[in-house]
């Protein structure tokens, strides 16, 4: 199998605490992975640093065989804005906007022109459900409904990896399980999906999983 990120000997130290100690991971292509452990286990420190929004303290990443070089700013957020999606808990979306223009936003960052940004957002949002609510503002939509925006924006891109942080953490279960139905739908469809979940019956429902504990992954 390929390997899409490599994370070497990875350690965050931030103050006197020791986040992430010695971790060693491989992200295979196409495959989905979670990522379970309690509360404050360094979940959501790894997902960032999988994710180069942050940076190791020590220790080597990875992409596509290439180590990346934290201090190449441009390159990193090339990476980031062409090779990944995020989709967070708590959905960040911009209240000012339409649904259509948040998920616009990332397209534009990226430089494509307006109509075919609009195009774009516009079978996106279709794709998770939202045909007919395009025009609506975040707050006139219910919370699995704006996770499935978030979703819609993290895919605007067509980005080969999807890395997602308690994406249904704020949801009930009927919500959850349309997320999780999205989310295997679109590593069927060839992405690559990484997800720190704390609900074993939704990491069950994806090919891999690994637990944390204390700043370390326990179990590959
Ligand atoms: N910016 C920070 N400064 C200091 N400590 C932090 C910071 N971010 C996270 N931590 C600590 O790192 C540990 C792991 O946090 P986190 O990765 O958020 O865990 P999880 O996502 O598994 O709940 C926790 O003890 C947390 O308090
Ligand atoms: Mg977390």
């Amino acid at each position: 199998m390929l390997v899409l990120i490599d994370l070497r000997m990875v350690n965050k130290i931030i103050g006197q605490e020791h986040i992430l100690k010695d971790v060693n991971l491989s992200v295979y292509k196409g495959e989905f992975l979670s990522i379970i452990g309690p509360s404050g286990s360094g979940k959501s420190s790894l997902l960032y640093i999988v994710g180069l929004l942050d940076r190791p303290s020590s220790g080597e990443i990875l992409i596509e065989e290439k180590t990346i070089d934290f201090s190449d700013q441009k390159r990193l957020s090339e990476v980031r804005n062409k090779k990944f999606g995020f989709v967070f808990q708590f959905h960040y979306l911009i209240n000012e906007l339409t649904l259509t223009e948040n998920v616009m936003v990332p397209l534009l960052k990226a430089g494509i022109p307006i109509r075919k940004a609009r195009e774009r957002a516009l079978s996106l949002l279709e794709m998770v459900g939202l045909k007919g609510k395009e025009s609506r503002k975040p707050y006139q939509i219910s919370g699995g409904e704006q996770q499935r925006v978030s979703i819609a924006r993290a895919l605007s891109n067509n980005p080969d990896l999807i890395i997602a942080d308690e994406p249904t953490g704020n949801l009930d279960s009927k919500n959850t399980q349309i997320v999780m139905d999205m989310f295997k739908e679109l590593n069927k469809e060839g992405k690559t999906i990484v997800m720190v979940t704390h609900e074993m019956d939704l990491a069950n429902q994806t090919n891999r999983i690994i637990s944390m504990r204390d700043g370390r992954v326990v179990s590959v």
